[in-house]
């Protein structure tokens, strides 16, 4: 039985009221997450018992440090099956594909396509437009289906021999739609491109083969999995990692450097780390998936589509709202109000302490495709209730005055 109380109770933000004195309602889960107690706790002893840089010293505290930073790389590579040597510690997702698309472009030249999707996040989208200006290449998009999917029958349509990069989410962050990674990257690889995959949005919520999927790259965030902010993970297959050139340069990266400017970088993944690690947030990060693990990801998607499904069916009943993916693959509902803009919706949930997001969720190229200038979105985690989702749903068709539209059908 999925024991919500107790999942709940190792959650302090959970005690607090929303800063309108209501009861605090999170549904803004794809944005980020909260963190358990473990977590926190991991977080507070790194600053109170353990401090130490890692690889700068000779001393127990030091050494120390560097077992933590490798038993978190260890841990990371056991979640999702893959090689410790595989696991680059960076910022977040973001950080990740902007690190991978620079050092990528390298390999580029103006015959190449990269290829992506117009559903994709900012990160995913800037990072290749980048890699395209610095290298030539020309951006292509994998149509979308009428739901707004990437199929197979879709990529099939328009990857060639000149496509040396495919870039995808696993999961999209606003339809939630989970894409068939390994099919695509096996066709992908058929034509000679690498297969990258965005897992922001998959890896807390799914779990994740590395090796089965085949793909080369996957990046993800500890913040969106009730680890802390400022860590994440750019995961690459070795000999294609090791042969890209680090973008930033420092202390911790290099072997030597000399007068002329020759510099001998380390290995993969520590040529790609230079600088102080976020090694707070790397000692949450092993506390946060170590807490997934103990509840189990199968569990998690479960408890999420059961959620999902019975938000769906109390707002089923309601012909003015719009939704945009009612067969989405996660936790996801984007909806409008008819006639009601987004923003004003998402302001009337939070009155009563009810946390969305409403915009366009920086998948900013997806609201031609959905017709529709911005939407609101509420995203479910491991910690949503039930009466989360009434309080959802009751806020939503009890809506007054500023959902007048609403009750004018
Ligand atoms: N990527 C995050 C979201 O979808 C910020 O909300």
């Amino acid at each position: 039985m999925y024991d919500i109380k107790n999942i709940r109770s190792q959650f302090p933000m959970l005690n607090n009221k929303s800063m309108q004195g209501k009861p605090l309602v999170f549904l803004d889960n794809c944005s980020t997450t909260f963190k358990p107690q473990c977590v926190i706790d991991a977080i507070e002893k790194y600053y109170t018992d353990i401090t130490s840089n890692s690889h700068r010293g000779d001393y127990d505290l030091c050494y120390n440090m560097d077992v933590q930073v490798e038993e978190t790389r260890n841990t990371v590579a056991k979640f999702i099956n893959c090689e410790s040597k595989e696991v680059v510690f960076t910022s977040g997702t973001t950080d990740s594909l902007n690190l991978l698309a620079s050092s990528y472009a390298e390999k580029l030249n103006k015959d190449d396509v990269i290829l992506i999707s117009e559903a994709e996040h900012a990160s995913n989208v800037l990072a290749w437009f980048k890699a395209a200006e610095l290298s030539g290449a020309t951006i292509k998009y994998i149509p979308l289906n009428e739901e707004g999917r990437i199929t197979v029958n879709n990529f099939r349509k328009v990857i060639s021999n000149k496509v040396k990069v495919v870039s995808i989410a696993q999961i999209g962050n606003v339809l939630g739609y989970l894409a068939d990674i390994k099919t695509i990257t096996k066709i992908a690889h058929e034509y000679g491109a690498i297969m990258v995959v965005d897992a922001a949005q998959s890896a807390p919520h799914i779990a994740i083969d590395f090796k089965d999927l085949d793909c080369d790259f996957l990046a993800f965030s500890a913040h969106k999995m009730c680890g802390p902010t400022g860590i994440g993970v750019l995961v690459g297959k070795y000999d294609i990692l090791n042969s890209l050139n680090p973008s930033r340069l420092g202390g911790g990266m290099n072997a030597k450097f000399f007068k002329d400017g020759e510099i001998q970088y380390l290995d993969a993944p520590t040529k790609f780390e230079a600088g102080t690690l976020n090694l707070a947030s790397i000692i949450g990060f092993k506390a946060a998936i170590e807490f997934i693990q103990s509840i189990g990801l199968d569990n998690i998607h479960n408890h999420e589509i059961e959620l999902r499904d019975y938000a769906l069916s109390r707002l089923s009943n309601y012909e003015n709202i719009i939704m945009y993916n009612k067969t989405a693959d996660s936790g996801i509902i984007t909806f409008n109000i008819k006639d009601v803009f987004a923003q004003d919706e998402a302001t009337l949930l939070n009155s009563h302490g009810i946390a969305i997001r409403s915009g366009q969720h920086c998948a900013k190229l997806l609201n031609e495709f959905l017709k529709t200038p911005a939407t609101c979105r509420m995203s479910i985690y491991l910690y949503t209730s039930k009466e989360d989702i009434d309080a959802f749903v009751e806020a939503i068709i009890n809506g007054g005055d500023i959902l007048d539209a609403f009750f004018n059908d």
